[in-house]
């Protein structure tokens, strides 16, 4: 596939299946999947197991430019879709805590953290052959990126979503505060200053209210030829 795009931004808000479709892709492709959530998310948990306060812009930036974050190959199938360490500790499920979960929208939105982190995102982007996912690939890491994704989904379809993606790792979840945390992260990534969520100009927005995950993909490839 001569004419296959060799960067692909994927965005779009949270749990609209960008992660479940994106390594799909990059599979079929045989290429990198980078979910540059999980770096986001890598930091806010070192931030709260410092007991940082959160709030406290220049500190939480600094730790980020001071701790290194590895994003590695899944080493176990335990569901997870890649290693995600700090210092050499294995913390991809502490990542997923309901406590991450509410505080990474306000750590993502400090312009000293997207500054040190899409700096290294960009950099493994540029090399080629990647599904790169996130919020602000397409507008702000990889602009040059061959084809841009915005994938797309009702909150109450995406709060859905992620109840069933809960209660199938064996946990409790209560979807009326999934949807709530939701629909508050969104509007956090999309009203922030620096790299807000929106689709690039140029990019293909595809909603997914109607589709499983499985059209979804089959309608990425498509657009790849
Ligand atoms: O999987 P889910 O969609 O819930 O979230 P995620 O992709 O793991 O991202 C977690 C959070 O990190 C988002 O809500 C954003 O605040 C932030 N993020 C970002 O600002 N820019 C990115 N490129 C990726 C994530």
């Amino acid at each position: 596939m001569t004419n296959t795009p060799k960067t692909i931004a994927l965005d779009g808000p949270a749990a609209s299946g960008k992660s479940t479709v994106g390594s799909r892709v990059a599979d079929a492709l045989n290429y990198l999947f980078f979910d540059t959530g999980v770096m986001y998310r890598a930091v806010t948990w070192t931030a709260l197991q410092h007991g940082l306060d959160l709030l406290d812009e220049a500190a939480v930036a600094k730790l980020t430019e001071e701790t290194p974050i590895d994003v590695r190959p899944a080493s176990q199938d335990d569901g997870r879709a890649c290693d995600v360490l700090v210092e050499n500790e294995d913390i991809t499920w502490q990542t997923r805590r309901p406590e991450v979960d509410a505080n990474v929208s306000t750590v993502a939105a400090y312009a000293g953290v997207r500054a040190a982190l899409s700096q290294q995102q960009r950099r493994i982007g540029l090399r080629g052959s990647v599904v790169m996912v996130g919020r602000d690939i397409g507008t702000v890491v990889l602009p040059e990126a061959e084809l841009k994704i915005y994938l797309d989904a009702s909150a109450e379809e995406r709060a859905r979503r992620r109840y069933d993606e809960i209660i199938a790792r064996g946990e409790l979840a209560d979807y009326a505060e999934i949807l709530e945390k939701v629909i508050q992260r969104d509007h956090i990534d999309s009203t922030r200053d620096v790299a807000p969520l929106r689709p690039a100009e140029d990019a293909i927005i595809l909603d997914s209210d109607h589709l499983d995950a499985n059209q979804v993909f089959e309608k990425i490839m498509a657009l790849c030829k």
